[in-house]
C-alpha cells in the first residue's frame, strides 16, 4: 500500500515536471514581448522600469565581468609585470564599483537593443553591434540576457532565436563571443547553428574580450530558426 502511494506520488511529479517544461515555461515564453529601439533611452519605460532593466543586466554580468577582469588583470601582472604589486582585488573592486555607478547612465545609450517585456517587466534583452572589432563587415549578437529569476524557462531561447532573425544581415557574418570555458552555453549556441571559428581579426588586448571564443552562425537547415 505505501509503495503504491509512493510510486503514486512519483507519477504526480513526474506529470507536473513534464507539464512545467512543455506547457507552462513555454506560455511564459510565448508571452515576452520583444521590440526594437534604436537606443535604450527610446524605450519607453518609467524610471523603477529603466532601473530594474539595468539591475537585470547587473545580474547577467556583473561576476562574469569581475571574473574576467580579475583574470585578466593577474594575466598581466604575471607575464609582463604591467601591475607590478598592485592589489588585483582592490583593482578589481574599484573597477567594478564604476562600472556599476557608470551603468545606468551608460546603459541608456546602448544602441540597437531589443527589449524583452513580460506584461510591465523586462525580463531580458540582446544587442544587434553591426560595428565590432572582430570582422570588418560583421554583425555580433552582445549583451543576450535573461532576468537571472526567470532563467531555464526558454526565454533565453526565444531571445536568441530573434537575435539570429533581427541580427543577421544579408552577406554579412553573424557571431557572437562566449566565455572559453562556458562549455555549456557553447553547446547552447551550437544547438542554435553557431560554430567555434578564428575571428578575421585577433581578439584585442582587453578584459572584455579576455578568454573568449568566437563563434560563427553557420546553421544546418534543420535549426534555421522559425519566424518569430
Ligand atoms: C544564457 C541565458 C541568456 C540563457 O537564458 P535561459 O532563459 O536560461 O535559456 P533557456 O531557458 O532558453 O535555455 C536554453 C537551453 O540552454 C541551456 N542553458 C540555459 N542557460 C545556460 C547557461 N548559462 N549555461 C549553459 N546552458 C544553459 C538550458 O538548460 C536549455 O537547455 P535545454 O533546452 O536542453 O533545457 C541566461 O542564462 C543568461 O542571461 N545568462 C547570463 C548572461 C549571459 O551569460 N549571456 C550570454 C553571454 S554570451
Amino acid at each position: 500500500m505505501n509503495r503504491k502511494i509512493w510510486i503514486f506520488l512519483c507519477l504526480i511529479g513526474l506529470a507536473g515536471a513534464v507539464y512545467w517544461r512543455l506547457v507552462a515555461t513555454g506560455r511564459l515564453a510565448d508571452q515576452v514581448v520583444i521590440t526594437y529601439y534604436a537606443t535604450a533611452k527610446d524605450a519607453p519605460l518609467s524610471s523603477k522600469q529603466y532601473e530594474d532593466m539595468v539591475e537585470v543586466y547587473h545580474g547577467c554580468f556583473e561576476e562574469a565581468r569581475e571574473t574576467n577582469l580579475r583574470n585578466y588583470l593577474k594575466s598581466k601582472s604575471q607575464h609582463e609585470s604591467v601591475l607590478g604589486n598592485m592589489n588585483v582585488d582592490k583593482r578589481v573592486e574599484q573597477i567594478a564599483r564604476d562600472i556599476r555607478l557608470e551603468s545606468f547612465q551608460t546603459f541608456k545609450e546602448r544602441a540597437n537593443i531589443y527589449i524583452g517585456m513580460l506584461q510591465e517587466s523586462v525580463v531580458g534583452f540582446y544587442i544587434c553591434n553591426d560595428d565590432h572589432a572582430l570582422e570588418d563587415n560583421g554583425v555580433m549578437i552582445s549583451t543576450l540576457c535573461v532576468d537571472a529569476q526567470l532563467r531555464k524557462k526558454g526565454l533565453g531561447s526565444k531571445l536568441i532565436q530573434s537575435a539570429i532573425s533581427n541580427c543577421r544581415k544579408e552577406g554579412r557574418p553573424l557571431s557572437l563571443i562566449v566565455d572559453s570555458y562556458r562549455s555549456n552555453l557553447i553547446s547552447m549556441y551550437e544547438h542554435f547553428g553557431f560554430v567555434l571559428r578564428e575571428p578575421e581579426h585577433p581578439f584585442p588586448d582587453d578584459f572584455d574580450h579576455f578568454d573568449k571564443v568566437y563563434m560563427r552562425y553557420e546553421p544546418k537547415a534543420s535549426v534555421v530558426p522559425d519566424s518569430l
